[in-house]
């Protein structure tokens, strides 16, 4: 029986990470997402909220759970009794970070491995920080999260946004004044 786990900020969750999932269910007996508070990022919603996304994102996916966890990754996987962790990997630039992640979890776990999953094409531009950028400007983010919490995270990300200051447009800009540069 081989349980994994699929931990991210899932700041919100996408339509990218629901693919990961769908593919972990696939291919893993057990798959166990986590929603883990990193320190180093300022969340505007709380985990519970971000782990209730993606329970409802995932309710097709009979062997997948959803938790969120405030400590070590490492200590939620042993806890878990995982035997590896999965995360989706999109380009070069992740993977600095992600290996650096996956050293030190393999060290704070005795050995245990962290598998990556190729981004597929039509996500690798995806990402959380686009989803929460086009709500907070009030755009259409249904083409990018899952289907069923895009009216939800649409509200939340919005709802946590500065209030725009953009109020028309200024006088000295050149385009108002004609000139074409
Ligand atoms: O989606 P993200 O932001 O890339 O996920 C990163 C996350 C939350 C999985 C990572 O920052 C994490 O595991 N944080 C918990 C603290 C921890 O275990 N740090 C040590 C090694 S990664």
């Amino acid at each position: 029986m081989m349980r994994v786990v699929c931990p991210g900020s899932f700041n919100p969750v996408t339509r990218g990470h629901l693919d990961i999932f769908e593919r972990c269910a696939a291919l893993f007996d057990e798959v166990v997402v986590v929603v883990v508070h990193n320190p180093l990022k300022a969340y505007s919603v709380p985990a519970e909220r971000r782990a209730a996304w993606i329970r409802r994102a995932t309710a097709h996916l009979h062997n997948l759970s959803v938790s969120h966890h405030g400590g070590l990754l490492a200590d939620f996987v042993r806890a878990a009794g995982a035997s590896a962790i999965v995360k989706g990997l999109r380009n070069q630039n992740d993977l600095l970070g992600e290996a650096q992640m996956y050293f030190a979890n393999r060290e704070l776990l005795g050995g245990l491995d962290t598998l990556f999953l190729p981004t597929r094409e039509p996500f690798v531009y995806l990402s959380s920080s686009l989803v929460r950028d086009i709500a907070s400007h009030g755009g259409d983010i249904a083409p990018f999260v899952p289907d069923g919490v895009a009216q939800e995270v649409a509200q939340a990300y919005r709802m946590a946004a500065p209030p725009s200051t953009v109020t028309g447009i200024e006088k000295n800009d050149p385009i108002n004044k004609g000139e074409t540069t």
